[in-house]
């Protein structure tokens, strides 16, 4: 199944390293990272899970949890997370779902046949509270993912839903945003009362306060 931006997740029930999850309960009222691997003890995966526990705390400023997903069992992840923990100095916390059949990862289309038959490749779905997808990106196997770049896209979305904007290319936290065109000028003038610069009349930046 393919799921796309906008959607209305697919909810499921699974086993995870922190217990059982119905999905969409679990989800509440937080932001979710939810994240495919391929394999236990692989190296791109080990390094990967190390950095997720590792931004504990910037995942939870941004009131987003994550939910990792490799196509192994509950006991296996167990064995592996100890390696990750000592070979990435962390302590990883966050549940890690077992999908040895890959019921999820098909779930979410993370099986890519052309790459590998059975193992999920790095798949990333940011979802808001209101369950809906709002982000995803996909990494073949031999990569690993930006971290930083998954902390801006957060950031970004959530700015976006908070101020009604839009961010530019290479946005990070403090840079100019764009009035999205869906807004006036009549109406920017009251939701931007600082004022903004405008290159074109499709092109608007502003600085927020
Ligand atoms: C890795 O995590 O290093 C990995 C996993 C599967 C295929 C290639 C690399």
């Amino acid at each position: 199944m393919s799921i796309h931006i906008g959607d209305h997740v697919p909810n499921f029930d699974i086993e995870t390293t922190k217990g059982h999850i119905k999905f969409h309960d679990w989800i509440g009222d937080s932001w979710v990272f939810f994240f495919s691997h391929p394999a236990d003890f692989t190296p791109v995966c080990t390094t990967e899970m190390g950095r997720t526990a590792e931004l504990a705390d910037e995942f939870a400023k941004r009131n987003t949890k994550p939910l990792g997903l490799s196509t192994d069992t509950v006991s296996q992840h167990l064995k592996w997370i100890d390696d990750v923990n000592d070979t990435q100095n962390t302590t990883l916390e966050f549940p890690i779902i077992a999908d040895p059949l890959g019921k999820i990862a098909k779930l979410y289309d993370m099986i890519h046949p052309g790459e590998d038959t059975t193992e999920a490749v790095r798949s990333v779905f940011i979802i808001d509270p209101k369950q809906k997808l709002r982000l995803t990106m996909t990494y073949p196997m031999n990569v690993g993912r930006n971290f930083d770049e998954i902390l801006r896209v957060i950031d970004a979305l959530q700015l976006a839903d908070a101020k009604k904007i839009a961010t530019p290319a290479d946005w990070v936290p403090g840079d100019k945003v764009i009035i999205p065109p869906s807004i006036s000028n009549e109406e920017a003038k009251d939701i931007f009362p600082q004022g903004w610069e405008e290159l074109r009349p499709y092109l608007r930046k502003v600085k927020l306060s």
